[in-house]
């Protein structure tokens, strides 16, 4: 089993294959009352696997339709609704098993029952795996408005089975490896080189290669979170591709998948940098990497930049005067971050 040293957390990222069956649920969780949420989709694969593992507990599921569509507050109030519903107290724990929009919405969950509940994440999508498990941040969207409405609630435990990615569907999957190669072009040049070496390796899903893949993301991750939970400063270079990327999956309507807008989000972004002297062979590496990773690096056909400044003016990070704190690239690994008054507006 693969544990992330991530000292500063105060939870541990346990990765294994089948870690459900191989943990003892009684260290992560405190009470006697589970609540799992999950969606249509990830509970047909996985949820009696988990729930066969957790027969000590009172265990209860909501299982909500599947798709970044329902990371609203209908989904939170059907949680809310079910939790009452089936007297979970505060001793209860939510565990969280699917994608990005499960953990989010589940973690935001756990956040507001009766001031704060125990949280347990299990990561199913390789995106998921790799980043939202991670770090604390829990959201949902808001009239269309991504993660407008949320808060940084950390889990209690982040529990992944790499195995599970063999049933990801193939665009899911590449959607993932958008959120790695950010991590690597940011933070750590060693593991773009990695990751340029290995990438057929992990399109082809090969396990050893995942499992070392979704470890280093984790650390990376967890590193810059233990320095700046609440985003003041540094933690904003994770933003990298996500400020254009939010207004994109908002614009398509989440036609396009998040970490495919991230992909695109990096490269309308890398230009600022190019003005600041980041060399242009380094930003023909990223694309290059994304592409090979099949993900897309421009804008979809019918869609301008000037559609997005609607979307940008009510991003949550842009302040009153219409400034947002950019991450900048000063090489491969070196993100750093500046000011921009009117960014694309
Ligand atoms: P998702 O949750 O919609 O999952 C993608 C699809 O894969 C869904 O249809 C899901 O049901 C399915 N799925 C999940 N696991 C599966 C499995 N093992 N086998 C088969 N199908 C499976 O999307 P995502 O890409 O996981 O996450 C995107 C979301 O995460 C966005 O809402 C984004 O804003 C959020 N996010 C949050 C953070 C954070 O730090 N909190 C970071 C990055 C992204
Ligand atoms: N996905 C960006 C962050 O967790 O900060």
């Amino acid at each position: 089993m693969a544990i992330v040293n991530a000292s500063n957390l105060n939870y541990p990222i346990l990765i294994a294959e089948t870690i459900y069956q191989q943990i003892d649920w009684a260290l992560h969780i405190a009470g006697q009352q589970v609540c799992i949420v999950t969606n249509e989709k990830v509970a047909n694969l996985y949820l009696n696997d988990l729930k066969k593992t957790l027969n000590k507990f009172q265990c209860s599921e909501i299982i909500l339709p599947d798709g970044e569509q329902y990371k609203n507050f209908d989904s939170l109030q059907k949680i809310f609704q079910h939790l009452i519903e089936n007297y979970h107290q505060r001793s209860t724990t939510i565990i969280g098993l699917g994608g990005g929009v499960i953990l989010d919405i589940a973690g935001f969950a756990a956040a507001c029952y009766q001031r704060g509940v125990n949280f347990i994440s299990v990561p199913t999508s390789l995106l998921a795996q790799v980043d939202a498990s991670v770090g604390g941040k829990t959201a949902i969207n808001f009239q269309q408005t991504k993660n407008m409405i949320g808060a940084f609630y950390q889990p209690q435990a982040v529990l992944i089975d790499p195995s599970v990615l063999q049933t990801l569907a193939e665009r899911e999957f590449r959607s993932g490896i958008a959120e790695m190669i950010k991590h690597g072009f940011i933070a750590d040049k060693d593991y773009f080189i990695w990751l340029e070496k290995n990438i057929d390796k992990i399109l082809q899903r090969d396990l050893p290669t995942l499992k070392q893949a979704i470890a280093t993301n984790c650390l990376i991750k967890s590193k810059i979170v233990q320095q700046d939970e609440k985003e003041k400063n540094l933690r904003a270079i994770l933003n990298f591709g996500h400020t254009i990327g939010h207004a994109i999956e908002a614009e398509s309507h989440y036609e396009i998948l998040h970490g495919e807008a991230v992909a695109i989000g990096m490269m309308l972004e890398l230009p600022l940098s190019m003005q600041h002297g980041l060399a242009a062979e380094t930003a023909a590496r990223l694309k290059n990497l994304l592409e090979q990773a099949g993900l897309p690096t421009a804008l979809p056909v019918g869609m301008e930049v000037t559609q997005l400044a609607k979307w940008l003016r009510h991003d949550k990070k842009t302040d009153k005067n219409q400034s947002i704190k950019m991450p900048l690239l000063k090489a491969i690994g070196k993100a750093y971050l500046l000011n921009c008054t009117n960014f694309y507006l």
